[in-house]
């Protein structure tokens, strides 16, 4: 795996992560929650991190790697300012969501799942957000963005530029 922009043993603050890691020694089955209070005060797995719970927890790095990457909750990259989710559901695929990632993808200059070099944005496909009635949508944040044209998705990531 390719280390994050932001991460080198010298910005990267192990304190927090020996703070967990005292909370579960000796414990078994802990792998999991483990992962998820490293992710809660990274915001992502730093490669780092992943070492430092395979050393502490006698687990195999390739276990722990294994298990970061089944999981669609782990995060294996930091997540820009901005998180922008394209829906890939049955209705917004028939609806164009393939091309509203593509607009996405000019606009902000990355790939689909990838995060921005100036850490501002990242960019995913999802499965159903759940509100098929307006496909098709994208979230940015906590807001909902429906029935969505080449246009209209340009006029949101000119906003959120700014
Ligand atoms: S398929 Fe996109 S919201 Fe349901």
């Amino acid at each position: 795996m390719e280390a994050s922009p932001v991460e080198n043993l010298d910005t990267f603050d192990k304190r927090p992560l020996l703070k967990i890691l005292k909370k579960y020694a000796k414990k078994k089955g802990i792998l999991i929650p483990l992962l998820q209070e490293t992710q809660k005060i990274y915001g992502y797995l730093p490669r780092l991190a992943l070492v430092q719970i395979s050393e502490a927890t006698n687990t195999d790095i390739s276990q722990v790697y294994g298990v970061a990457t089944f999981y669609a909750q782990f995060r294996l990259a930091p997540v820009g300012k901005h998180l922008i989710r394209v829906c890939h559901g049955t209705a917004c695929h028939v609806s164009g969501a393939t091309r509203i990632t593509e607009v996405c993808e000019e606009e902000f200059d990355i790939k689909d799942g990838e995060t921005s070099k100036d850490l501002k944005f990242t960019l995913e496909s999802v499965a159903c957000l759940g509100c098929c009635s307006l496909a098709p949508v994208m979230t940015v944040d906590d807001n909902t963005y429906g029935r969505l044209t080449d246009r209209e998705v340009r006029k949101v990531v000119e906003k959120l530029k700014k």
